[in-house]
């Protein structure tokens, strides 16, 4: 089996590196970035070759390509790798709205992958989210949403993200208690709102994402969600607080019952109770390949036990990136390890 990796220098490129071979061992694993260099990761060295070389007419064909590169880079080679035979998981955003190409959570909905050959794994933000509301919709249908994002550096990639150490390592090494050294509208020391692509509805393209990727996977194109997104001076981990209200069948439903559900859900870590212990973006990076969910409380505007909050958070570079990529071509390629499985594959 040939897996191709394009982008396998970048940060979620690297995950996929360290969870390819769990999944497939004794797999052919092929490298590709902007151009040929040596990638040193993990105390391997492994050779990239720049990912124009596809293009030739000699490229290799093969079963399987996660390709981790920007909306343009994905446009441009995706074509290729299925021309070449080889089954996508693309994670950038370009096809994920295509109705032709499934969006696909490991989890949620699996049975999207059917006999696709292309298939587009959601926005960071939406893979946690999509875990935690699918098994609510499922049972009670999910009536109304509203969720506001406190998101990791990491999830901008490798080059932003090193700024940030940078700059946050210098900044707080000045000792001034009001931050001065910082420059207000960067990311270190700071929380800045998720504004790039604001469209004339003022929504930006991360609400964008969120709003229509949940709607396509849960498959309620008409549900009412509301985003709100912000970036936070967090290394990886993101973090989202959502209110939501039920369907009239959970008019009663206790917060212990609705904590059953979620306990039994496909990759979700509950943390039981309203104080959210064991809940924070550094504990994502302990539990890497689940959606971490918990503050479950009701909402005070409503005594029916129809709206409650709850917070989910999730390492953007694992389970919202490069896990639910491979546990979603396990659906065609079943993995060795039982941890990168999707529901209803098997070995
Ligand atoms: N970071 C996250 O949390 C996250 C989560 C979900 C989805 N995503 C999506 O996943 C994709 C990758 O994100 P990332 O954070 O891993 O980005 P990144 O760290 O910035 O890495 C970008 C990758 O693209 C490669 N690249 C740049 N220019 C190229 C070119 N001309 N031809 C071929 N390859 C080129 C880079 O190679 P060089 O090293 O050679 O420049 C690098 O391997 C994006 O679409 C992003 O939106 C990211």
């Amino acid at each position: 089996m040939r897996i191709c990796i394009l982008g396998a220098t970048g940060l979620v490129g690297r995950e996929l590196l360290d969870l390819a071979p769990r999944a497939w061992p004794g797999a052919e694993l092929a490298l590709f970035a902007s151009r040929d260099q040596a990638l040193d990761h993990d105390g391997r060295r492994y050779e990239v070759e720049a990912a124009c070389a596809l293009e030739a007419e000699q490229a290799a064909p093969g079963e399987l390509a996660f390709v981790a590169l920007d909306d343009a880079h994905s446009a441009r080679y995706v074509p290729r790798l299925l021309a070449l035979g080889y089954r996508v998981i693309d994670k950038s955003n370009t096809y994920r709205l295509d109705p032709a190409v499934p969006l696909v959570v490991a989890g949620v909905n699996d049975a999207a992958v059917a006999s696709a050959r292309l298939v587009a794994n959601p926005n960071c933000t939406t893979i946690p989210l999509a875990l935690a509301l699918a098994p609510l919709h499922r049972r009670f249908g999910v009536e109304e949403v509203t969720v506001s994002t406190y998101q990791a550096i990491s999830g901008a990639g490798l080059a932003p993200l090193d700024e940030f150490l940078q700059a946050s390592s210098a900044g707080y090494a000045a000792g001034d208690r009001l931050g001065a050294a910082f420059d207000p509208a960067a990311y270190a020391g700071n929380t800045v709102p998720h504004s790039g692509g604001t469209d004339d509805s003022g929504l930006s393209a991360e609400e964008r994402k969120l709003i229509f990727e949940s709607r396509k996977i849960l498959g309620a194109a008409a549900l009412p969600i509301a985003a709100q997104c912000a970036r936070v001076p967090v290394a990886v981990g993101h973090y989202e607080h959502v209110w939501l209200t039920l369907g009239a069948g959970a008019l009663g439903l206790t917060a212990a019952e609705i904590e059953a559900i979620l306990r039994g859900a496909a990759f979700v870590r509950l943390s039981a109770g309203a104080s959210g212990a064991g809940l924070s973006a550094r504990a994502c990076v302990e539990h890497r390949d689940e959606a971490l969910v918990g503050r479950l409380r009701a909402d005070p505007r409503d005594g029916g036990g129809r709206r409650w909050c709850l917070t989910v958070a999730a390492d953007n570079l694992r389970m919202g990136a490069a896990t639910n990529a491979v546990r979603v071509a396990s659906r065609w390629f079943p993995s060795w390890d039982p941890a990168l499985r999707g529901p209803g594959a098997s070995i």
